[in-house]
């Protein structure tokens, strides 16, 4: 959640949720920006206009807003194929390469966005750098966290652990995990960094999407911007 305005991640995420057919499985993302992909399609199985639709949740919220729109569900570990995942970014690169986390959701998002036939990322202006620069969330098994650490700072970054206003203590994700956000300045070569990332035991998932997204739709003032990688 950031600069951007809800207008704009609106007609980013009603575009995409246009892209679903009838019959089709559908990843569903975290966040305020898919938040509104998912009310659409309620509104469009509600309608009649789509039959035979079944989402994944991608995180706890994910699920109980869809429940609450009316998109039937499947679960992640029932699913054989996901025709489109549809899902927001805290940032976008030039390449489409994303950070996301910025809801503790990546893991189970990176496991619905690889497997999508096609990802499409539903953003606003505020998502988009040339290169990417914020904190990269790391999911981490909480007894290994102190040894993550000491392995981001070899690899160049400065890591902190996620705690909540409300709540004393770590931020604990929808897996029992904690979130250390890594911050690694201008990432000049994600690609690399993201290798680093997973080759660390401990390390459940990262937030490094490199190479997955397939489209991003970035909603504007006055429509969308369609962009294909
Ligand atoms: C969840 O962990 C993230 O990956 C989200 O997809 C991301 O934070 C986007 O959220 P907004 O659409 O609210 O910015």
């Amino acid at each position: 959640t950031t600069g951007g305005t809800d207008d704009q991640k609106r007609r980013a995420a009603e575009r995409a949720a246009d892209l679903v057919s009838s019959g089709e499985t559908v990843g569903l993302g975290t966040g305020s920006t898919a938040a509104f992909a998912v009310r659409a399609l309620g509104r469009a199985v509600e309608a009649g206009e789509l039959e035979d639709v079944f989402g994944v949740a991608t995180s706890f919220a994910s699920r109980e807003l869809a429940r609450e729109a009316g998109v039937p569900l499947c679960s992640l570990d029932e699913v054989e194929c996901i025709d489109v995942a549809i899902d927001g970014s805290d940032q976008v690169d030039a390449d489409g390469n994303l950070i996301k986390g910025g809801g503790a959701a990546h893991a189970r998002e990176k496991v619905v966005d690889a497997a999508a036939h096609r990802f499409v990322v539903v953003a606003d202006p505020s998502k988009l750098a040339e290169t990417l620069d914020r904190p990269v969330p790391l999911e981490v098994l909480p007894a290994a966290r102190t040894l993550v650490s000491a392995r981001v700072d070899e690899l160049g970054g400065d890591p902190v652990l996620r705690t909540a206003d409300r709540k004393d203590g770590p931020v604990v994700t929808d897996n029992g995990n904690f979130v250390l956000d890594c911050d690694f300045g201008a990432i000049d070569d994600p690609a690399s960094l993201s290798a680093d990332l997973s080759a660390t035991p401990g390390v459940v998932e990262h937030g490094l999407f490199v190479g997955l997204a397939d489209e991003a739709y970035v909603g504007t003032d006055d429509g969308v911007d369609a962009r294909t990688y």
